[in-house]
């Protein structure tokens, strides 16, 4: 199972007081030491946290592929254009939510979404879009010619009783399989921390899981290295 660490919450502590310091692209770098398999950064039209700088830094200094996390919107598309990542992840994106809210809908954005795309592949931009584990979207993302999608476990992750989360699991591996036996290469993420992961990371048809909240809030008892290392040892070595 690869491992995305997602990094925005280094730069949310930065943004909180305006300073230079800590820094995401020197948090990306050690996170890379301590053997992710990619870093993930979502550029928010609002420029919450991560900042367009950033965005070009890490571009410039990872080894490992960078996946730039973004809407459709035209003035971020037009960045990632320019930046060109190895991946870019489509989300939905509202002004007012603490963070992403669900997956796309692609059935009543199909134009917008299929736009983006097509001009994101015409880069060489692997293109992934984040989805809710339902079928209709998953058929809908495969007919748009992506090649990877992420599920939201955002759902599985709010959960509070053990019932209602294996009820939300088996919801991710069915959609997992299914999204497999259309021939796609299948990520998720969304809340996953080192108590909810391992249900997720032993779903067989998923290659790749996208990790940012719990993992930068370890980081600051235990140091940003033996954080990823934590969670790249319970995500485990699965050969998909
Ligand atoms: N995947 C996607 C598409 C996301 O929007 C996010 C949050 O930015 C994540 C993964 C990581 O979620 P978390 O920070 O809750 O681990």
């Amino acid at each position: 199972m690869r491992l995305g660490v997602n990094i925005d919450h280094v730069a949310t502590l930065r943004q909180a007081r305006g300073t230079e310091y800590p820094d995401p692209v020197a948090a990306a770098l050690l996170c890379e030491r301590a053997g992710c398999d990619s870093v993930v950064a979502h550029l928010r039209e609002d420029r919450r946290h991560i900042q367009d700088r950033d965005v070009y830094q890490l571009k410039e200094s990872l080894t490992v592929p960078f996946n730039l996390e973004m809407s459709a919107a035209p003035s971020i598309l037009r960045i990632a254009l320019d930046l060109r990542p190895a991946h870019a992840t489509l989300v939905p994106e509202k002004r007012r939510e603490l963070t992403t809210e669900g997956g796309l809908d692609l059935a009543a954005h199909p134009a917008r979404i299929g736009r983006a795309v097509r001009r994101l592949r015409a880069e060489n931009i692997q293109v992934s879009l984040f989805l809710d584990p339902v079928q209709k979207q998953i058929r809908l993302a495969a007919a748009m010619g992506v090649e990877i999608i992420e599920l939201n476990t955002g759902k599985y992750s709010d959960t509070r009783t053990v019932t209602a989360a294996g009820r939300e699991a088996v919801k991710i591996e069915k959609a997992a399989g299914y999204a497999r036996a259309q021939g796609l290469t299948v990520a998720a993420g969304h809340g996953l921390d080192y108590l909810n992961v391992s249900r997720i990371a032993a779903i067989p048809s998923l290659s790749e899981l996208n990790i940012g909240h719990s993992i930068i809030c370890r980081a600051v008892f235990t140091g940003i290295v033996p954080a990823v290392e934590e969670m790249k040892a319970l995500t485990g070595e699965k050969i998909s």
